[in-house]
């Protein structure tokens, strides 16, 4: 039976206090709205309905940046959870299978925690996901009995002794796709918040004689981001449990405390990571490789065998093939370094490609940009980039070739050629003995007055 999803992302999260809409906050380099989008992947779903609303134009894009097959439907106006869900009728309409609703907002729902879920479905019409709470504060209170779900009472509806309960309501629930449809036709705005409230589909469901069913799940997993506080709770609960992974997954990391990981990060069996060492997303790390204190990575792949840093940038697109070895200040972005290449120091490669065992000699940078355009630089297999190095693109040096330091290269450079590309050199014996002799005279004078 295939699975659908809808995930909620309406909603403006007034309490962030910020222009951007909140499923839209990173957390872990990438979205939160990309997180939830992670999290019910893992069911291979049939169909992901996504809810936007506020901001909507970039929910949407961030969304198809995941998913580019995601369906979003907007909710123009938040008129509450189960309005929200109603706005992914149509979009499955016609289509049999079980239905899992989704926050936006709420990043570490495990896909073992969904799985429990889909299999409470052979006891349960309906299966929502529940938690213990430390302090269950305003979140709906769980009215049940062992496994089995009477109500669901939202905190502003309750009366004290409902509030006492600590079984709170985490906001997921999943249900065969026509009986959500049919469940939230039958909700009402007769509440507190005047609202229509998902929540309510539960009692509405017993009343039908269908049974109801809570799954329960650590706290932890049902952590929502309503606040600036709790972002950051959310980036350092993910950052403490990507590092546990990485440390169990046989990665060494010599402060992992300092290391901060992407969501999508890959990091191979017996690869180093120094001291303060930052992956945006799109990054992986072979097996064995070692990258030392104070890089940033982003988009890039490392493999076995290189090293990198201290002190190093590779931007998207920065390909380093077995052994390279790229050195303190150096950045790479869109380029390919083959086996063995080596770079050093303070070095910029843009746009390049450079063949196997290649120097490139400190200070080299590729100008690959001339203002409105990007040009190519391409090197070839043991060639000698002399130190600072201006590599004009488009531009080639063949295989085998050297260009002199300080040079500016702005034409291709053949095979196993030298390029120079620089003023020569001119020596004038014993000058700078009278030249020194003058500046101090002229420095005696002026300290006589
Ligand atoms: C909801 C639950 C509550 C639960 C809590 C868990 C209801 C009525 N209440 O309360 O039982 O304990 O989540 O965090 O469901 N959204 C829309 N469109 C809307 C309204 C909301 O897309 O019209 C989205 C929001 O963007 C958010 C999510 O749905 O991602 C939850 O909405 P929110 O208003 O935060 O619900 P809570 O009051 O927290
Ligand atoms: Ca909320």
């Amino acid at each position: 039976m295939p699975v659908f999803l809808v995930i909620l992302a309406a909603g403006q999260g007034t309490r962030m206090n910020s222009d951007l809409p909140k499923v839209l906050h990173k957390v872990a380099g990438v979205p939160l709205l990309h997180h939830a989008m992670q999290a019910g992947a893992a069911l291979s779903p049939g169909k992901v309905v996504v809810v936007a609303g506020h901001g909507a134009e970039a929910v949407i894009r961030a969304a198809r940046d995941f998913d580019p097959d995601c369906e979003v439907v907007v909710q123009a106006e938040q008129l509450g959870t189960a309005h929200a869900v109603g706005q992914a009728r149509a979009a499955l309409a016609g289509l049999t299978g079980d239905c899992v609703v989704l926050y936006g907002d709420t990043p570490f729902i495990r896909p073992e925690t969904l799985e429990a879920m889909l299999a409470a479905r052979s006891r349960h019409a309906v299966v929502v996901l529940g938690f213990e709470a430390r302090d269950p504060g305003r979140y709906g209170r769980l009215v049940a009995q062992g496994e089995a779900l009477d109500r669901i009472v939202e905190f502003k509806d309750a009366t004290p002794a409902e509030r006492d309960l600590t079984l709170c309501n985490s906001g997921v629930v999943c249900a065969d796709a026509a009986t959500l449809f049919d469940l939230i036709d039958a909700v009402g705005t007769q509440n507190a918040a005047g609202e229509y409230y998902l929540t309510d589909i539960v009692a509405i469901a017993r009343s039908r004689g269908l049974s109801a069913g809570v799954v329960i799940c650590p706290e932890a997993e049902t952590l929502g981001v309503n606040t600036r506080q709790q972002l950051a709770e959310a980036e350092a609960a993910f950052q403490t449990r990507a590092r546990a992974e990485a440390l169990e997954n046989g990665v060494t990391m010599t402060a992992p405390e300092t290391v901060f990981f992407a969501l999508d990060t890959v990091v191979g069996r017996d690869a180093i990571l120094g001291p303060n060492v930052i992956f945006g997303p799109g990054v992986t790390i072979e097996s064995g490789a070692e990258i030392k204190a104070f890089c940033h990575l982003e988009g890039c792949h490392v493999s076995r065998g290189a090293d990198v840093g201290p002190f190093a940038r590779l931007r998207p697109g920065a390909e380093l093939a077995e052994d390279v070895h790229v050195g303190n200040f150096v950045e790479i972005k869109n380029a390919i370094l083959d086996e063995g290449v080596k770079v050093g120091h303070l070095t910029y490669l843009g746009d390049a490609d450079v063949g196997e065992r290649t120097n490139i000699g400190a200070g080299t940078v590729t100008c690959n940009y001339d203002g409105v355009m990007k040009h190519r630089t391409v090197i070839g297999k043991r060639a000698f980039i002399g130190s600072d190095t201006m590599l004009v693109a488009p531009v080639r040096v063949g295989d085998d070739a050297m260009t002199g330091s300080g040079s500016v290269i702005t034409e291709d450079v053949p095979a196993e050629a030298i390029a120079l590309g620089r003023a020569k050199q001119v020596v004038k014996p014993g000058l700078a003995t009278v030249f020194f002799d003058r500046l101090r005279a002229i420095k005696a004078q002026k300290a006589k007055g």
